[in-house]
C-alpha cells in the first residue's frame, strides 16, 4: 500500500500569562477543523499546539503573584490543556517551552548558528514592550509606544548577542516570491513583503536582565530571546536535532503554521531566517488569520474584556461554539463577536435549519413507514436538482476548506441543508401520504432527505466533532469511519435500517438567556460620586479584635427558596463550619469548591433563614458585581489575614 500523504499542522503555543480567552479559541479551533477535514481525506496529520512559557512578561506576572514562574506556569497550562479537551481539540502533541526537550533543541540550535558565524556578541540599546515581548528602535515607536500593541516600552542597554537576520533579507524576499503560498492571505504576503524591503537589522537573540529562559549554551549569564525559544517549538517536538528524530523526518516541514495576523511578522521573518541559517527547510504555508473583536475593540487582558470560552461552553455546548466562530468570521479578515449573534447562529442555523431537518424526516419516516428507512426508488420532480446540489457542494466546501475559508465551507454545506427544507415544501409529503398509490413515491422523498442529511453530517464532521454522533442516533447511520469522500457518494444508507427519535440535536435558546449573567465584563472604576464614604478611623487595637483566617470550601450549595443565599462549609482546622453568603447571583456553587476564601472566624454567629451561619467571608462588590476574596498561593487552612 502507498504511503499515506503527511499534513502538519501548528497553532500559536499561547502565553500562560493569563487564561486564554475565544480569540485563542478561534485560532485552536481551526486549526482543528483543519486536522480533522485532512484525517477524513485520508492523510497522515501531525497537529501540535503548546504553551509559551519564558521571557520577561510571565516572569513579572508571575513575581508579581508572589508565585515562582514554574508554578505559575504550571498551574495556567493545565487550564489550557482543560479547555482544549473540552473543546474535543484533537491535537497530537502539546509542547511546552519549559519541557526539558524543547530547551535542548533551542540550545542546540542557537549553538550550530553560533558556529556558523551567523550569532555574535555585541550591545543592545533600544526600546523593549514587554507585553509583546519585541525589540523596536526608536524610529519605528508610535508617538514613543509600542507600534503593535500601543502600549508604553522601557528603554534597555546590555550585553547581547546578535542573529545575522539582515544578512537573510534577499534570499528571504526571493523565497517570498518563489513561494506564492508562502504568506497567505495575499494582504498580509504585501504587507511582509513591503516590511522587509525596508531593511532587516539583525535580531538582539539574548537577554541578561532576567533568568526565567533558556540558558545561552555558550554564555549563562544569557538567556535567550523568547521569540527565538518560542519558534523553534515547531521542530523541537518533531525531535530535531536529537536522536529520535522520526517525526521531523515525516512531518516537516509544517504544511500551515497557522496564527493571528499580530504574529505574523515573527513567522514570516524571524523564523525563516533562523531556519535557513541552520539550514533547515522553511515552512510550506504561514496562514494569518485575522481578529476577533468585540464591539468595544479588540479582546485583551489588559482591557478586562476577554470573554471566557469556557462559560459559554457551559451555556450553549461545544459544537455551536465552535460552529460559530468558524461561520461567523470571514477568512482572513476580523470578525465580531457578540453573545447575540451567538444566540442567533444556534437558533437559526443550528437550531431551525439543521436541526429541524433532522427531526422533521426522522418523524415522517416513523409516522408513515414506521421508523423502517424505505427503499428510494422512485424518482420524480426536484429530485435532479437536491441531487445535483448533493454533488456540488462537498467538491465547493472543499475547496473552501482547503483555503482556510471555513465561513464559506459551512455556508456551501447549509445551501445544501436549506435545499432539502424547500425539498419538504416542494414535495409535500403529507399529501402523499394520503394516498396509498403513492407510498414509493413517499419513501423516495424521505430516503433523499436521509442521504442529505448523511452527507451534510459528513461535511461537518471536522467543524462539529460531537454532532455525527448524534445525528446516528437518530437515522441510524454510523458515522465513525466516515471519510470525507463518503459525501460524494449517494445512495450510501440502507433501506430496512431504523430510525429513532430522539431529543433535539440543537435546543433553541431563549434569548433571555442574556439578561441573567452580563458575559463581557469590563473592569470599571466605582465612579468617584458612587463611592461609599471612608468610615471613621478606628486604632490598630479595634483591627486586632478581628480574627480573619484562610478557610477551605469543602462542600457549597444554594439555599432553597433563598436565590440570593449559599450555603458553604468550609474547613478550619479540624472544624466544619458552615456559613450564609449573600452570594448566590456572583458563583455557581461549584465554583466555590476547593477555593480558599478568608473567614471573619471570630464573628457572633447568626441564624439566617433558618441556618446557623458561623461566620463571614469576605468579598469586594459594587451595586451590580461581587468577588470572593480567594488565596492563590499555597498557604495552609488556618492562616492569619491581617
Ligand atoms: O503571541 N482574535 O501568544 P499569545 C483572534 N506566545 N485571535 C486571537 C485573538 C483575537 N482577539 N487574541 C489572541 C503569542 N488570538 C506567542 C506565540 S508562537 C511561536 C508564539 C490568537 O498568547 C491568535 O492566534 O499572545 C494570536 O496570534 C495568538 O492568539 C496570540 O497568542
Ligand atoms: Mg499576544
Amino acid at each position: 500500500m502507498p504511503e499515506k500523504k503527511t499534513f502538519y499542522i501548528t497553532t500559536p503555543i499561547y502565553y500562560p500569562s493569563a487564561n486564554l480567552h475565544i480569540g485563542h479559541a478561534l485560532t485552536t479551533v481551526m486549526a482543528d477543523t483543519m486536522a480533522r477535514y485532512k484525517r477524513i481525506k485520508g492523510y497522515d496529520v501531525w497537529f501540535l499546539t503548546g504553551s509559551d512559557e519564558h521571557g520577561q512578561k510571565i516572569e513579572r506576572t508571575a513575581r508579581g503573584q508572589n508565585i515562582e514562574p514554574k508554578a505559575y506556569v504550571d498551574n495556567i497550562v493545565a487550564s489550557f490543556k482543560k479547555l482544549w479537551s473540552r473543546l474535543n481539540i484533537s491535537f497530537d502533541d502539546f509542547i511546552r517551552t519549559t519541557d526539558e526537550r524543547h530547551k535542548k533543541v533551542v540550545q542546540y540550535i542557537f549553538k550550530k548558528i553560533y558556529e556558523n558565524g551567523d550569532i555574535y556578541k555585541s550591545e543592545y540599546e533600544g526600546w523593549y514592550c514587554t507585553p509583546c515581548e519585541t525589540f523596536f528602535t526608536e524610529r519605528q515607536l508610535n508617538a514613543g509606544n509600542c507600534p503593535d500593541c500601543g502600549r508604553s516600552v522601557e528603554l534597555i542597554k546590555e550585553e547581547s548577542y546578535f542573529f545575522k537576520m539582515s544578512k537573510y533579507q534577499d534570499q528571504l524576499l526571493e523565497y517570498i516570491e518563489k513561494n506564492p503560498d508562502f504568506i497567505q492571505p495575499v494582504s498580509r504576503r504585501n504587507e511582509m513583503v513591503n516590511f522587509i524591503k525596508q531593511g532587516l537589522e539583525d535580531l538582539c537573540v539574548s537577554r541578561t536582565t532576567f533568568d526565567w529562559g533558556i540558558p545561552v549554551p555558550i554564555n549563562e549569564k544569557h538567556v535567550i530571546y523568547v521569540w527565538f525559544d518560542a519558534l523553534t517549538n515547531y521542530i523541537s517536538a518533531l525531535g530535531y536535532g536529537t536522536e529520535n528524530d522520526e517525526l521531523y523526518q515525516k512531518y516537516w516541514p509544517a504544511d500551515i503554521h497557522l496564527v493571528g495576523k499580530d504574529i505574523v511578522r515573527f513567522h514570516t521573518v524571524i523564523w525563516p531566517t533562523i531556519l535557513m541559517a541552520a539550514g533547515l527547510p522553511l515552512p510550506k504555508k504561514v496562514y494569518g488569520h485575522g481578529w476577533l473583536l468585540l464591539e468595544s475593540g479588540k479582546m485583551s487582558k489588559s482591557k478586562g474584556n476577554v470573554v471566557d470560552p469556557n462559560v459559554l461552553i457551559d451555556k450553549y455546548g461545544v459544537d455551536a461554539i465552535r460552529y460559530f466562530l468558524l461561520r461567523e468570521i470571514p477568512a482572513g479578515s476580523d470578525g465580531y463577536y457578540s453573545e447575540e449573534a451567538l444566540i442567533q447562529r444556534c437558533n437559526t442555523d443550528l437550531a431551525n435549519d439543521f436541526g429541524n431537518l433532522v427531526s422533521r424526516t426522522v418523524a415522517m419516516v416513523d409516522k408513515y413507514f414506521g421508523g423502517i428507512i424505505p427503499e428510494g426508488n422512485v424518482s420524480g420532480e426536484f429530485d435532479d436538482d437536491l441531487k445535483s446540489l448533493a454533488a456540488k457542494v462537498p467538491v465547493e466546501a472543499e475547496n473552501f476548506i482547503e483555503n482556510m475559508d471555513f465561513a464559506n465551507g459551512l455556508a456551501s454545506i447549509w445551501k445544501l441543508i436549506n435545499r432539502a427544507n424547500k425539498y419538504i415544501d416542494e414535495t409535500m409529503p403529507w399529501i402523499l401520504a394520503k394516498e396509498e398509490k403513492e407510498k414509493g413515491r413517499l419513501g423516495t422523498v424521505l430516503y433523499n432527505l436521509l442521504e442529505t442529511i448523511r452527507i451534510s453530517t459528513i461535511l461537518l464532521i471536522p467543524a462539529m466533532p460531537l454532532l455525527p454522533a448524534k445525528v446516528s442516533e437518530q437515522i441510524g447511520f454510523d458515522f465513525s469511519n466516515s471519510k470525507w469522500d463518503d459525501a460524494k457518494a449517494w445512495g450510501l444508507i440502507k433501506p430496512g435500517s431504523k430510525v429513532s427519535k430522539k431529543e433535539a440535536i440543537f435546543p433553541r435558546i431563549d434569548p433571555k438567556i442574556l439578561e441573567f449573567k452580563p458575559e463581557v465584563k469590563t473592569v470599571e472604576q466605582v465612579n468617584v460620586s458612587e463611592m461609599e464614604p471612608i468610615k471613621e478611623e478606628i486604632t490598630i487595637d479595634d483591627f486586632a479584635k478581628l480574627d480573619l483566617r484562610v478557610v477551605e470550601v469543602i462542600h457549597c450549595e444554594k439555599v432553597e427558596k433563598a436565590d440570593k443565599l449559599l450555603k458553604l462549609e468550609v474547613k478550619l482546622g479540624d472544624e466544619i463550619r458552615t456559613i450564609v453568603s449573600g452570594i448566590a447571583k456572583y458563583y455557581e456553587p461549584q465554583d466555590l469548591v476547593g477555593k480558599k476564601v478568608v473567614l471573619v472566624a471570630n464573628l457572633k454567629p447568626a441564624k439566617l433563614r433558618g441556618i446557623m451561619s458561623q461566620g463571614m467571608i469576605l468579598a469586594a462588590s459594587t451595586k451590580d458585581d461581587l468577588e470572593v476574596l480567594t488565596i492563590n498561593k499555597n498557604l495552609p487552612i488556618g492562616s492569619k489575614v491581617k
